[in-house]
């Protein structure tokens, strides 16, 4: 059996997608995820929910939203929560199909482009735990919006003290699209405006809008975007926002995660942070296993020359226990007990570093070629068999020519996450392998500490 992670929130059983509402209320940081309770495959989708104090370690609660009403009957979809009045307001996309079946959970025959979504508001009075449904927030308007792919409401206060909800949205099929609304109490939403770019894919979801270190950020999960091994995949944009004309001017992009296991990330703020969770693509579970999907560790975000850095929340170095290993050297070899580790190492030569591996050798490869500054991230041979990797399983990344490579590896079980130069670029991959030896050769003089977790 493939080990599970210890940090990063796997549910107890079935199928998990997006991170939903995440917050922290009433002393507990939340986290509402789409959960099929019936099945390992996605289908009926509920929130299902987990709560932490410190974002790395996590306790199952009751699902929190189900499905059943007349416009959320046969799916509670993404959204997000804000605190208001001391009660948690969540808004999430129901979802109303024409004509579906299910069998154990997953639809069986429908026609999945013929559904109503309906942007649906609800309210907590319990800390979070369960919440009561309100009148629709907002019915789009079809006039601006696609039918059926308008979705995943993303709710914040404005620096001017009212609020705005951004959706994902497709014009026709052929590009995406952002529309806006606006609230004074979050009950009553008009229509602000809408911003498209007709360079990322064919439909947008799970959007995310956010002021950070002087910059407009947007983040969200173009569908079509990427290329035939992955279609869909999670990327940024920063720039400046013109809310007066809907004008968003962008002056970078960048993936979110290079490998794209990662999806649908959202991010929420607390203590002066803005911290994101993502989800950690599985197609399948693991052989023997009855869970599919995991969350990345909490990662706070930062901007800095409008390139977005992602890098573990503090919290994960107060997961740190001994440290196995610290050496400067061409060469090392470790022996770990387990693959729950967080790993430092920096160099600047040809590097060749080797987790997971074998005793035939097989693991997982880090690459750095120092001519072409490549670092190549290859899981291939460490597979076993396992056909459920959404994700690249070999990816070369360009680094910036005649630098030092900084890489912080933390590795839990089935799941590797690498943040590369302080979190410029990152990789989270789904692992399926015990095999614990990890061996470094450099044609340089490397420095690496290993910390058990
Ligand atoms: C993204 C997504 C969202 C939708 C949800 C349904 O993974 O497709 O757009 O709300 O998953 O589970």
């Amino acid at each position: 059996m493939i080990k599970r992670p210890k940090y990063h929130f796997t549910p107890k059983q079935n199928w998990i997608n997006d991170p939903n509402g995440l917050c922290y209320h009433k002393g507990l940081y939340h986290l509402y995820y789409q959960y099929n309770p019936k099945s390992t495959m996605w289908g009926l989708m509920h929130w299902g929910h987990a709560v932490s104090r410190d974002l790395m370690t996590w306790e199952n609660k009751d699902i929190a939203l189900a499905l059943g009403g007349e416009y959320d009957k046969d799916g509670c979809f993404s959204g997000s929560a804000i605190e208001h009045n001391n009660e948690l307001h969540i808004f999430y996309t129901g979802v109303n199909y024409k004509e579906i079946k299910y069998k154990n959970g997953i639809p069986l025959s429908a026609n999945l482009n013929a559904f109503t979504p309906t942007e649906m508001h609800a309210v907590s009075k319990d800390g979070g735990m369960s919440f009561e449904k309100l009148e629709p927030a907002v019915i789009t308007d079809e006039r601006f919006t696609d039918k059926v792919h308008v979705r995943d409401p993303k709710v914040w206060k404005t620096k001017e003290g009212f609020y705005r909800m951004v959706l994902g949205n497709t014009e026709k099929h052929r590009h995406g699209s952002l529309v806006f609304y606006k609230s004074h109490d979050l009950y009553k939403w008009e229509y602000e405006g809408k911003w498209f770019d007709t360079s990322f894919g064919w439909g947008w979801e799970c959007p995310d809008f956010f002021e950070l270190d002087g910059y407009e950020v947007f983040m969200f999960s173009p569908m079509g975007a990427g290329d035939n091994i992955v279609p869909n995949i999670s990327m940024y944009l920063t720039g400046r926002m013109d809310f007066q004309n809907f004008d968003f001017d962008w002056e970078n992009k960048g993936l979110l995660d290079e490998c794209s296991d990662i999806y649908a990330p959202q991010t929420f703020m607390h203590d002066g942070r803005r911290i994101m969770i993502g989800w950690i693509r599985m197609l399948h579970p693991f052989d023997g296993e009855n869970y599919t999907g995991m969350m990345t560790i909490p990662r706070k975000l930062s901007v800095k020359n409008g390139r977005l850095f992602s890098y573990p929340v503090e919290e994960t170095l107060s997961k740190r226990k001994e440290k196995v290993h610290e050496k400067t050297a061409n060469e090392h070899k470790i022996n770990i007990e387990e693959n729950v580790y967080d790993m430092e190492i920096s160099f600047t030569e040809n590097t060749n570093i080797s987790l997971y591996q074998s005793e035939k050798g097989d693991g997982f490869y880090i690459n750095y070629k120092k001519d072409e500054s490549i670092l190549t991230i290859d899981r291939s041979s460490a597979l076993n068999g396992y056909t459920g990797i959404a994700g690249y399983e070999k990816k070369d990344i360009y680094l910036p020519l005649n630098k030092k490579v900084d890489l912080r590896i933390i590795a839990d079980n089935s799941i590797i996450e690498i943040f590369i130069n302080g979190g410029e670029k990152s990789a989270a991959c789904v692992m399926p392998s015990n095999e614990k030896g990890i061996e470094i050769k450099s044609s340089g003089e490397l420095k690496c500490k290993i910390w058990r977790m």
